[in-house]
């Protein structure tokens, strides 16, 4: 390390342990020594709750490969200690994904030491507030977008539907394919949510709760594009509801993890059902999709979306997330009172 951080030897740390198979998470006191080894320490400024966060804190999914371990999938911080030689003491960073929170001590923590290879420099422009604001979830959204276009996804093909509309990354992706001029139509199933999905930019909300699937293998085409939080019956509903070459991303299971379709969607309307892994995205695509978010798909109403969660607070967030109750992006501060 470039620089003496002797002092650190007691911090606060969310960390998630297992016994007799039950996994559960609690703050503790940890020293540097304790935590996992690598190039670059970050002294954290905030971090932020994903789903897979509250899965993992909670035990509601198996999703920590390596016990015990501090959780968190997202930090943002400046850089205290490098022995790599592109990252320096003071330069604000991010990291998101990769090990962190399940294989590696993730971002529920006021120090973390990670690979310098995991570590992205904070865009210019954008805050480290802004950044876990965004988070995995943002990134995600953004990562998703792209892929779509990619698989030529523009805007004068038609509505694109986003599910799941008041959570963290279906929140963003509203925002960003408003931006882009989509016509966007949020699916939700909050319905005293439906102004703040408009506020977004949702041109039209459509209630899950009233939601008539049908059952035939093809129903009425609807949707160019498609983001999907929710998996299951919704997925299951979206392939059979695409238009004509329509693109569905898949990202997420908090409706379930089990898909029930036909080929009719693929062979008959050359629907692409394509899949999102936001935690495994190589550096150079990583870097790329930073890039668009400080640009041109950055997010115009994150103080709408993101609400501040001081620290020691953070396991009051994980219930309220799994029930589906919480709205926007939950942003985690170190050193906030209250
Ligand atoms: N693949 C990846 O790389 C990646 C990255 C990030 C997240 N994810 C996944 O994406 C999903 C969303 O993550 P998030 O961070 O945005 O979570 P979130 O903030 O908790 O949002 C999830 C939303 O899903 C809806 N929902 C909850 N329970 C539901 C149910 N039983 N049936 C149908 N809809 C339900 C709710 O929206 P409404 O009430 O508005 O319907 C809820 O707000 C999760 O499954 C997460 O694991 C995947």
């Amino acid at each position: 390390m470039t620089q003496s951080v002797s002092s650190v030897n007691a911090f606060s740390a969310y960390r998630i342990f297992e016994k007799d198979g039950i996994s559960s998470g609690g703050f503790i006191k940890l020293a540097l020594d304790d935590i996992d080894p690598g190039e670059v320490l970050i002294q954290s400024h905030y971090s932020s709750v994903n789903y897979k966060d509250a899965l993992a804190a909670t035990g509601a999914g198996k999703v920590i490969r390596r016990f015990p371990c501090v959780g968190g999938v997202d930090v943002a911080g400046k850089v205290v200690g490098s022995s790599d030689e592109r990252f320096a003491v003071g330069d604000e960073v991010i990291v998101t994904g990769y090990g962190m929170g399940v294989s590696h001590d993730g971002g529920f923590a006021e120090f973390v030491r990670v690979p310098a290879d995991w570590v992205v420099p904070l865009p210019q422009g954008m805050t480290l507030f802004e950044s876990m604001a965004i988070g995995t979830a943002g990134f995600t959204a953004a990562l998703a977008i792209h892929r779509m276009e990619q698989n030529e996804l523009v805007p004068e093909k038609g509505k694109v539907i986003v599910t799941g509309a008041t959570g963290g990354v279906a929140s963003l992706a509203i925002q960003m394919l408003t931006q882009m001029g989509c016509h966007v139509v949020a699916l939700t199933g909050k319905d005293g949510e439906h102004d703040y999905l408009k506020l977004l930019g949702a041109d039209e909300v459509m209630s899950r709760n009233k939601l008539e699937m049908g059952v035939r293998p093809l129903e009425k085409a609807q949707w160019a594009g498609a983001l999907d939080a929710v998996g299951g019956e919704t997925l299951a509903w979206l392939t059979r509801t695409m238009r004509q070459n329509g693109v569905i991303a898949s990202f997420g299971n908090t409706g379930g993890i089990e898909l029930h379709t036909t080929v009719m969607p693929f062979i008959l309307r050359g629907v692409r059902l394509i899949g999102i892994d936001s935690a495994a995205t190589a550096m150079p695509l990583r870097l790329q999709v930073w890039h668009r978010l400080a640009n041109d798909l950055r997010p115009g109403l994150l103080r709408q979306v993101a609400h501040v969660v001081p620290f020691r607070k953070l396991p009051q967030i994980f219930p309220l997330m799994l029930q589906g109750q919480l709205r926007g992006r939950s942003v985690v501060a170190m050193n906030a009172e209250g």
